[in-house]
């Protein structure tokens, strides 16, 4: 059975990739957070069957569940969704010992991982992920978070999200991750989680890449096997650079390759793109600039173009928002000084590097080859 450790110094845990381990989760769960009750926060399309094997399992251990319901969509991936989990903690009168457990996909990760960082100062916090992008990515490394939403700050162009722009670090004492549940998971959804495996791929391991490139269909027809080895060698590459750098002052920002260019996709109400779509948009984005300042060789470009048809994801923008929308968008993930932005940029497949001084014509390209009007 596929364990891989996060080797914090002062938090280590273990990440369980397994199928049917769902099971076993009272169980894994007990020794690490021992307490009579416990929060288990749903996404709501997992309640059946994922949470009734989630919820029996803790019973079985003797737990008294605490059950409550979150919508895994990115607007309502607030404040106010944290605020309805207090809401039960208290009303149940959990305490600082009693655990979180997250089932869902990254959006209830987030949510139920914000909250239990938060409630009474912090408490444990258990991640199962149902999605193959939070398995591999989102339940791994301590990041939580809600988005707040722009049109507070009485701004033009201010009816974006806000992508995660409250948060806090917060890591689990254990990831469950049961490759079964991904059975019920809608093909786009799992789709998503080729992005973030292609992200790991291009940032640290290209022999993950030709794998991917390999096996992406039987990814993609639920081949436990592969999707267990798959699981297993993207959460090992994040397991590997979180433990070397939890608060990312230095390599973690590799791992948002991408994501600079994704969160302002994600910010614009009308692109209708969700988090690993945006992700596989912004890596090509990202590689346009990367060949444009020869970092990166086109050959590279182009192969790391197949995969992600290959996959199944997108490269383009679906919808041609306007340029200086997707300019202003971004300034809230990335300060913009003298002209230039801080990016992360491959050097091929398997590096890549946080570059402080991309020239902002130089993004503004990139948003018009990936599709943005001017
Ligand atoms: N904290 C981090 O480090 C981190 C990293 C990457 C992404 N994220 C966040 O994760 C979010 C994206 O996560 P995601 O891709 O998992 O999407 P998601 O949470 O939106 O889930 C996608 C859809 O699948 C459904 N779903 C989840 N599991 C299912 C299952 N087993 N069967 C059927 N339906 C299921 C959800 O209800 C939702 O409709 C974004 O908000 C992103 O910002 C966080």
């Amino acid at each position: 059975m596929p364990e891989i450790t996060v080797n914090l110094p002062n938090e280590p845990y273990s990440i369980v990739i397994e199928t049917g381990v769902l099971s076993q989760l009272g169980e894994r769960v007990s020794p690490l957070a021992p307490h009579a009750r416990c929060l288990l926060a749903m996404d709501s399309h997992v309640v059946q069957p994922h949470g009734e094997i989630a919820r029996q399992s803790l019973e079985k251990a003797g737990y008294e569940v605490v059950p409550a319901t979150l919508i895994a969509e990115e607007r309502h991936k607030t404040l106010a969704a944290a605020e309805s989990l207090y809401r039960v903690m208290l009303h149940a009168r959990l305490e600082r010992r009693s655990p979180v457990i997250a089932l869902g996909g990254g959006i209830v990760g987030d949510i139920a991982g914000y909250a239990a960082a938060t409630f009474l100062r912090g408490v444990p916090l258990i991640h199962v992920p149902t999605t193959l992008l939070a398995m591999v990515d989102a339940s791994i490394g301590g990041k939580t978070g809600v988005n707040f939403p722009l049109h507070s700050l009485g701004e033009a162009n201010d009816d974006g999200l806000g992508k995660n722009l409250v948060g806090a670090f917060c890591q689990p004492r254990i990831v469950i991750a049961d490759p079964l549940t991904l059975q019920t998971l809608e093909r786009r959804d799992l789709v998503c989680g080729l992005a973030e495996c292609i992200k790991h791929a291009v940032v640290a391991d290209a022999a993950l890449m030709e794998w991917i490139d390999r096996h992406a269909d039987d990814v993609l027809h639920l081949n436990m096997d592969r999707l267990t080895e798959l699981i297993t060698r993207s959460a090992s590459i994040k397991a590997k650079i979180v433990a070397e750098d939890e608060r990312e002052r230095g390599q973690r920002a590799m791992l948002n390759l991408g994501h600079t260019f994704a969160h302002a996709m994600e910010s614009i109400r009308e692109m209708d793109v969700r988090h690993g779509e945006a992700v596989a948009i912004g890596i090509h984005a990202a590689a346009h600039i990367a060949v444009e300042s020869r970092r990166m060789l086109a050959a590279e470009q182009a192969s790391l173009l197949a995969a992600i048809a290959r996959c199944g994801l997108p490269a383009r923008l679906p919808h041609a928002a306007l340029i200086d929308r997707l300019m202003y968008a971004m300034t809230f993930d990335k300060k913009v000084a003298d002209g230039k932005m801080r990016l992360v940029l491959p050097r091929g497949i398997g590096a890549a590097d946080v570059v402080d001084d991309v020239p902002l014509e130089l993004v503004r390209q990139a948003w018009l080859h990936i599709g943005a009007a001017e």
